[in-house]
């Protein structure tokens, strides 16, 4: 998505060869206008899923995912990384280790919003070692809901998430797909070569 790259080459930041800082307009700072294209490009890219329901874990992922559900028209869960008070009874929940942060959460989601005749989208701001995808699928599974597929806004190409779970015939589509930090450049992968 062009406009997407345009904006991580103008206000991202390389931090390292492995971490890039889009604090501008997605992780801290968020810019609306940009998340209703990236929207509108999820519903495009899975029109014909049948999706019922959009997931995503909270915080960074719920802008786009709300953009998306906007335009889908379905309602958007976000899982919660903190037990949550009033969030008790019924959960589902699966273990998220962060190979980047080193830390495990815990993620859950009400068994209330999403159930076996969901058909389910999972959106999140960036793809990694996949490990957040692979918790959001386990709490799908323990629902009996399907998977569409899963969309990401930004995907590093060169870590293993997005292979890995391509190979499990999974659709994933990234709105950009950074193949490269090296030497403070930022380098797309090309459209259509995965
Ligand atoms: P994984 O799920 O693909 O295995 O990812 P990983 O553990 O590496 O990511 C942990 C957190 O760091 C996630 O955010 C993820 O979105 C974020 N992250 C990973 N790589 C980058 C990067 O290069 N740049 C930025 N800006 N973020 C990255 P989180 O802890 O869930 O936080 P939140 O932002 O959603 O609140
Ligand atoms: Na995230
Ligand atoms: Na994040």
């Amino acid at each position: 998505m062009k406009s997407l790259e345009s904006k991580i080459l103008n206000e991202g930041k390389v931090l390292s060869e492995t971490v890039l800082k889009v604090d501008s307009f997605l992780n801290h700072q968020i810019d609306p206008k940009l998340m209703r294209q990236i929207g509108e490009e999820f519903a495009a890219r899975f029109a014909d899923a049948g999706v019922t329901k959009i997931l995503t874990l909270e915080s960074s992922g719920i802008a786009p995912s709300v953009m998306a559900g906007l335009t889908m028209n379905v309602p958007v869960v976000f899982a919660r990384k903190r037990k949550s008070l009033t969030l008790i009874n019924d959960l589902y929940s699966a273990e998220v280790h962060s190979f980047t942060k080193k830390e495990t959460n815990e993620i859950s989601i009400s068994s209330e919003y999403i159930n076996q005749n969901d058909v389910v989208l999972v959106i999140d701001d960036f793809l990694a070692n996949g490990q957040a995808v692979l918790g959001l699928m386990d709490i799908l599974k323990q629902a009996g809901a399907s998977l569409a597929g899963v969309g990401i806004v930004i995907e590093k190409g060169f870590q293993d998430g997005g292979k890995m779970i391509r190979e499990k015939g999974i659709q994933v589509e990234s709105l950009a797909i950074i193949d490269s930090l090296a030497e403070g450049n930022v380098t797309f992968r090309k459209e259509g070569a995965l």
